[in-house]
């Protein structure tokens, strides 16, 4: 796509969840003229409020709608130039429990969008995966490159590595413009209180116990939601067709460190930390090698970790309502009829 005009009428796939919703709100905010079309099914992580301000917006519209659902797709798909996948399964631990969801939105569904994409001429299709599918690094292992083979351990990464790999070979089979990008640990606002920093950060000001799988020493690569959201930009305005960019935060913290950090911002009881039992094939180490992208892309991760958690806690703190609407489920019967007004 280099050389060629930019996309500006995007359909958002999964963009009431947490990245698609500040990827929605950076876009138009950051790309006069751009629109956006937003599919998403509203499953238990699709939530209306994240994007409530753009309710009415011009340039701004919701569908609501399954990415497995071929016609549901065509339609939403009318009158866009580009594709960004956010619409996903996302959450480890539901993956243990049942695979399922996973295949069916995250294998099946990009099958689908891939499927709309290559019959429609001209249109992009942007990949957003996940540093996941490289599996697990040991304490000395250099970073996960692009080229390091796919070794996933969970259900979840293992739906996310076949979906990458069914993007990566309509680009080579079909000549399908289909862009592939890998990153790391995002956090910041509107995360879904089930993931690790937003669930410790609102069990500490609840003053419920701070659930540290096994040991606690398992590494992340934290990145800010906003620098994850630039570097998807980078890769669907800039990015070469069949190529994968990884993105990461060059920011390695073991959990215990992050939930210590966590109790000390909020002000809560050390004595809330409770290790309890480890996650299955729990994976020890990730590490994304963001250099081809800084080179390429011309990318850059901008936040450090430490002052993007501090603004993180504080948000967390002034949005309360928010995230207690979603803890108790409270959001899904507030928004009932406005889901079933929207549906495709
Ligand atoms: P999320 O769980 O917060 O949101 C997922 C969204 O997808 C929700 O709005 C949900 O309603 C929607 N959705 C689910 N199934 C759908 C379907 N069948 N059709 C349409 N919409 C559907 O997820 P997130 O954390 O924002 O992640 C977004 C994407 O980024 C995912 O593809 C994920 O694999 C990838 N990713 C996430 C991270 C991270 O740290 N959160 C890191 C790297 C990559
Ligand atoms: P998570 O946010 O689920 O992301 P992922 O598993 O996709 O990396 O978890 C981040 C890390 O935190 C991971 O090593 C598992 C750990 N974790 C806990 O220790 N306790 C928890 O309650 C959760 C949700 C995660």
């Amino acid at each position: 796509m280099s050389g060629a005009a930019a996309p500006r009428r995007l359909l958002v796939t999964g963009g009431l969840g947490f990245i698609g919703s500040n990827f929605i709100r950076t876009v138009l905010a950051e790309r006069a003229g751009w629109s956006v079309v937003n599919l998403d099914a509203c499953t238990y992580a699709g939530n209306p409020a994240n994007l409530a301000d753009l309710e009415g917006r011009a340039g701004y519209r919701f569908v609501r709608g399954d990415i497995a659902d071929t016609a549901a797709v065509a339609r939403a798909l009318e009158g866009c130039d580009a594709v960004v996948n956010f619409a996903a399964e996302t959450h480890v631990d539901r993956s243990i429990l049942s695979a399922a969801p996973f295949v069916r939105t995250n294998v099946v569904g990009t099958l689908t969008l891939l499927d709309a994409v290559r019959a429609r001429a001209g249109c992009r299709m942007l990949q957003v995966s996940t540093d996941e599918v490289y599996g697990a690094l040991g304490p000395a292992d250099p970073p996960f490159t692009e080229s390091t083979p796919l070794d996933p351990t969970s259900p979840y990464a293992a739906s996310k590595a076949a979906a990458d790999h069914l993007a990566l070979a309509y680009a080579r089979t079909y000549g399908t413009d289909v862009v592939v990008t890998r990153c790391s640990n995002n956090y910041g606002p509107y995360q879904f209180p089930e993931k690790l920093i937003p669930l410790m950060i609102t069990n500490a000001v609840e003053g419920a116990p701070l659930p540290v799988y096994g040991d606690g020493q398992q590494v992340r690569d934290w990145i800010h939601v906003e620098d994850h959201c630039a570097g998807l930009l980078a890769a669907l305005e800039r990015g070469v067709a069949g190529e994968v960019y990884n993105f990461g935060g060059r920011s390695e913290r073991p959990n215990l460190e992050i939930v210590r950090r966590i109790i000390a911002l909020v002000g809560a009881d050390a004595a809330l930390l409770t290790h309890v039992a480890d996650r299955p094939a729990h994976d020890r180490r990730y590490a994304v090698d963001p250099a081809k992208a800084e080179r390429v892309l011309g990318w850059r991760a901008r936040h450090d970790l430490a002052s993007g958690l501090e603004r993180t806690v504080a948000w967390y703190r002034t949005h309360e309502a928010w995230w207690r609407a979603v803890k108790s489920g409270a959001y899904r019967d507030f928004y009932r009829t406005w889901y079933e007004e929207r549906t495709a």
